[in-house]
């Protein structure tokens, strides 16, 4: 099957149980600070699962781009992508595990058609600490699947990936596996999620490709052992919990499936071949750069540079189409990089790129663009294809210049004998030289690099630049989500309500403002007492309640200094300033010299919960630190 048909064949199969097919959400998430990429099915979707109505309806269906940049450094193997597409269909509170597992079994099996006898299961193993309970009825369902199939399935308790290489199979089909395992969130395992944060026990299928252990691993093979017998092809997660503020799980409103299932991975098993890069059209990139390059993908000297050009450049065309242009932040950078390491990999092909039309790597994007246009239709248009192809080449030859001058600082480096974190973090800082590519420099010629010394001296760098940008917000605001704009609000009412309890010498001496919390220091000799904190609080929610206008007005400064507008102690402002008051102007509950951003109304601040302090310490004689925060009740 190709990937048209196979995509096709799993909306059919979901919409014709009653599913209605959305579209592939965009690479950039909107309104989601959280992250740069769109990296699952169900981030688009976080709202509906945690209880918002969906316009669609209870049952969904879609096929939905997705970008890991965590999974650049993996990409070269037989399995490791950046980019791919997740097949996913969710349940808002409709079905639960007894459709969706069979429903995934009978489409692997009957309409891809893969060998039962080759599928091996997994399910949540339990928590009792956490109230969560061992997934038996994932295992029961499973066995029954299995049984119709005329396949006896044991159920097999493993626990951590550890224990797994010790045990081995045993004779398993159905595993129990730990929550670092078998349950997911966008944050990953319990531990690391933050409250608020929707997640739940997860049951997954693997294939088995036949391929003998390599115990490199671990001294035995288990379904979710890295040798590459098992592939994960498919993870239904029973998304049924939210975090609490405590640590604990309550359920959520509704009980949710959210299944995702990489496309590419189901076609590599339905090939019964374990490279993702042969099939299509990951294949057929790679057959144009080996006729090009006059090279075989088979011979081993290769292999890696053309699965990493593959990945990169399918990968940056979807990126471009969605609005990405290479830069050095954020989902720019990003792009930068995967461009940047594409092109290092096809000059070491020897893939000549004189001109755009010439270029490996725009050539590798108009195969992408023709492969997947039909499917997503923001790569198709002369617009596209001419910004694409564009962006491309222009970063080529910025790069192939940039890799002039850094190749010759290499090479003095080089001749040292090995690479110190200090001359590989001057080549990514000056010369801009990705570290990566430091690294596969060095590994070529079998040197030495310092990694810790250069995250170190990364870590150091990147301090400096918050320090940095700090001083560039005046708010002090972190970046303009939404969270931190909310907070921003929030600032400004909770220095009125400080001046309300503890008296007008309250002055803000400093702020911070991120997603998270905000941070307000201010003047005010004693420890504030229980009372006064939830006084404070107090006054601050009723005012978010209270849905208050926030307005912008621009003055002279004599005017806004006549309201009595908080200015921020040392802080000079020009003859025409900008104030935002809180409630009408003649009226407002708050007024203060600001360039904003701020909400438009405070009922906005309770999409992010109720307002609470987190802490209040000193900072030095006479300034006290609050820090404070949005929470959901
Ligand atoms: N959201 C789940 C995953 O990404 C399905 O694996």
């Amino acid at each position: 099957m190709t990937y048209d048909e196979l995509r096709r064949a799993y909306i059919e199969f979901f919409r014709a149980r009653w599913h209605a097919e959305i579209p592939s959400a965009s690479l950039v998430p909107q309104n989601d600070p959280t992250t740069l990429f769109t990296g699952s099915g169900m981030q688009p979707l976080v709202p509906y699962l945690l209880g918002k109505s969906h316009p669609a309806g209870t049952r969904l269906v879609n096929s939905q781009k997705c970008f890991r940049a965590e999974d650049i450094d993996e990409v070269g193997d037989n399995r490791h992508t950046t980019f791919f597409e997740m097949l996913g269909n969710w349940s808002l509170g409709d079905y639960f595990k007894k459709e969706q597992l069979p429903w995934f079994f009978e489409f692997l099996t009957d309409v891809v058609g893969l060998d039962p006898r080759k599928l091996y299961v997994t399910a949540f193993i339990g928590n009792e600490q956490r109230g969560v309970p061992r997934d038996i009825e994932s295992a029961e369902i499973w066995r029954e699947l299995f049984a119709a199939k005329g396949i006896d399935a044991d159920v097999v308790e493993i626990g951590s990936e550890s224990d797994g290489y010790r045990l081995g199979m045993r004779g398993g089909r159905i595993f129990y596996y730990n929550a670092r395992k078998n349950w997911w969130s966008r944050a990953g395992a319990p531990e690391n999620m933050p409250a608020g944060e929707p997640g739940g026990p997860d049951s997954e299928v693997f294939y088995d490709f036949g391929t003998s252990h390599d115990a490199k691993y671990g001294a035995q093979c288990h379904p979710n052992c890295d040798c590459g017998r098992f592939l994960e092809i498919g993870n239904s997660v029973f998304m049924q919990y939210i975090k609490k503020e405590d640590g604990s799980f309550a359920l959520l409103p509704k009980q949710n499936v959210d299944f995702g299932g990489g496309l590419e991975r189901i076609a590599a098993a339905e090939q019964e071949n374990p490279d993702v890069f042969a099939t299509e059209p990951l294949q057929d990139i790679v057959a144009l750069l080996a006729k090009f390059a006059r090279k075989s993908y088979d011979d081993g000297r290769y292999t890696r540079s053309f699965r990493i050009i593959a990945d990169h450049v399918r990968a940056a065309t979807f990126m471009i189409a969605d609005g990405v242009t290479p830069s050095n932040t954020e989902q720019g950078y990003v792009l930068r990089r995967l461009l940047r390491r594409a092109a290092l990999h096809a000059s070491s092909l020897g893939l000549g790129d004189k001109d755009a039309d010439d270029s490996a790597l725009v050539r590798s994007a108009i195969i992408t663009i023709e492969q997947y246009k039909g499917a997503y239709p923001e790569l198709s248009g002369e617009e596209a294809y001419q910004r694409i192809r564009g962006e491309i080449w222009q970063e080529e030859v910025q790069f192939a210049k940039t890799l002039q001058k850094g190749m010759r600082e290499f090479e003095k480096i080089a001749g040292e004998g090995s690479i110190s974190g200090e001359a590989a973090f001057t080549l990514f800082s000056t010369y801009g030289f990705p570290f990566e590519m430091t690294k596969e420099l060095a590994r070529e010629r079998g040197l030495d690099v310092d990694e810790e010394a250069f995250r170190e001296n990364m870590r150091a760098h990147s301090e400096r630049s918050r320090a940095g940008s700090e001083q560039k917000f005046k708010g002090g605001l972190a970046d303009r989500s939404d969270d931190t704009i909310r907070l921003h609000t929030a600032h400004h009412l909770l220095l009125k309500a400080l001046q309300i309890v503890l008296g007008t010498h309250v002055k803000q001496r400093g702020s911070n403002i991120t997603g998270e919390r905000l941070r307000i220091d201010f003047s005010h000799g004693e420890k504030m007492t229980d009372e006064q904190k939830r006084e404070v609080e107090h006054i601050v929610n009723e005012k978010i309640l209270e849905g208050l206008p926030v307005v912008r007005t621009e003055m002279p400064k004599s005017e806004a200094e006549r309201l009595g507008a908080e200015s921020e102690f040392g802080a000079k402002y020009p003859e025409r300033v900008s104030v935002y008051s809180i409630g009408p102007l003649e009226s407002a509950f708050s007024i203060e010299f600001c360039g904003g951003p701020h909400v438009q109304n405070t009922r906005e601040l309770g999409k992010s919960g109720v307002f609470r302090i987190q802490k209040e310490e000193a900072v030095s004689a006479g300034v006290r630190r609050i820090k404070a925060s949005l929470v959901r009740a």
